[in-house]
């Protein structure tokens, strides 16, 4: 297959693009370097830089691809409460971008990454028909680009695929914004001898899966056929980790000289994530990589 990547410089992107590649695939990424660096992306694919909000570019970069894997985005709950504008834009509005494109262009099936920030705080263990809470605008904004995906799937010849993702974390997550993940950030931050910052009292509980379990998913959901079009599969481990576990597990890898301090809880933190995957596990998926092997991986960078 032809595929497109948008975002595919970035940190999920890149992963993507290897295993795609590694299946035996032409790639093309689309991404204008915002948050993703052009060394990540392997030299067998074809690098556009661009923005997803270019209309015209988005065109002409899905020209002759069968399917596409959309990533590019905006993807800190912070960010999108100081920048909300930005954050449907590029969200939102990139995502109604890229689905015209691809229906005008004859793409025949378009991936979202969507997260399971759409469930909100209500707590329990999240399947994909659990009620959608959005609490910030990141999760509005997204939950708002899977509904262009229905909205295409029902009305259009394409198909759509919404895979929410849990917590991502592995190599090349940036580390270096005070938007970058948890675990990016903490692994940074043993490396140069500073305390791993906790935001509240560390007991909120999030689901981590890794990159290279969620490349995986990527995959299966741009090629398999047994997947359903205008649906929606989570993409987790099905365990949830209070930070503080966390911070445990890290110490027993690196050793004493890892510190913590503990600031003021972030606003629009959800307390606690954990995803049920029942339905991709259904299709062949599995999470193979345990939080410590991949923190393990992290450190060892
Ligand atoms: C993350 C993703 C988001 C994804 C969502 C799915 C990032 C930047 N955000 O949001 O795209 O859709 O998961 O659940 O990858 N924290 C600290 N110290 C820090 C940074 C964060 O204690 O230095 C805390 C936060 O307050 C939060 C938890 O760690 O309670 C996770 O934060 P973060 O990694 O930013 O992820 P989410 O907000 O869950």
């Amino acid at each position: 297959m032809h595929v497109l990547v948008t975002g595919g410089a970035g940190f999920i992107g890149s992963h993507s693009v290897a295993a795609l590649l590694a299946d035996g695939h032409t790639v093309r990424v689309l991404d204008n370097l915002h948050s993703g660096q052009a060394e990540n992306v392997p030299p067998e694919a074809e690098l556009i830089l661009a923005d997803i909000t270019d209309q015209v570019a988005v065109e002409a970069a899905i020209q002759g691809c069968d399917a596409a894997l959309h990533l590019a985005a905006l993807v800190s709950v912070p960010q999108s409460l100081k920048q909300p504008i930005e954050t449907f834009g590029v969200n939102t509005t990139g995502t109604a971008y890229l689905l015209e494109a691809a229906r005008r262009m004859g793409c025949r099936r378009v991936v979202l990454a969507s997260t399971c920030a759409v469930y909100g705080d209500i707590p329990g263990m999240k399947a994909e028909v659990a009620p959608l809470h959005p609490l910030v605008p990141y999760s509005a904004s997204k939950l708002m680009a899977e509904e262009l995906l229905r909205c295409y799937a029902r009305s259009y010849a394409l198909q759509t695929i919404c895979l929410r993702y849990f917590n991502v974390y592995g190599p090349r997550q940036r580390a270096d914004s005070p938007y970058s993940g948890v675990l990016a950030r903490w692994c940074a931050a043993v490396r140069v001898g500073q305390p791993c910052r906790v935001f509240g009292d560390g007991e909120q509980t999030r689901d981590f899966v890794s990159v290279h379990d969620v490349a995986r998913a990527n995959l299966r959901a741009i090629t398999s056929a047994a997947i359903e079009s205008g649906a929606v599969y989570n993409v987790a481990s099905g365990q949830a980790l209070s930070l503080n576990t966390i911070l445990a597990t890290l110490r027993e890898l690196v050793g004493p000289q890892m510190t913590r301090e503990y600031a003021p809880a972030r606003s629009g933190d959800i307390l606690h994530s954990c995803g049920d995957s029942t339905r991709l596990q259904a299709l062949g998926w599995h999470p193979e990589i345990e939080l410590a092997t991949g923190l393990a991986e992290l450190v060892e960078i």
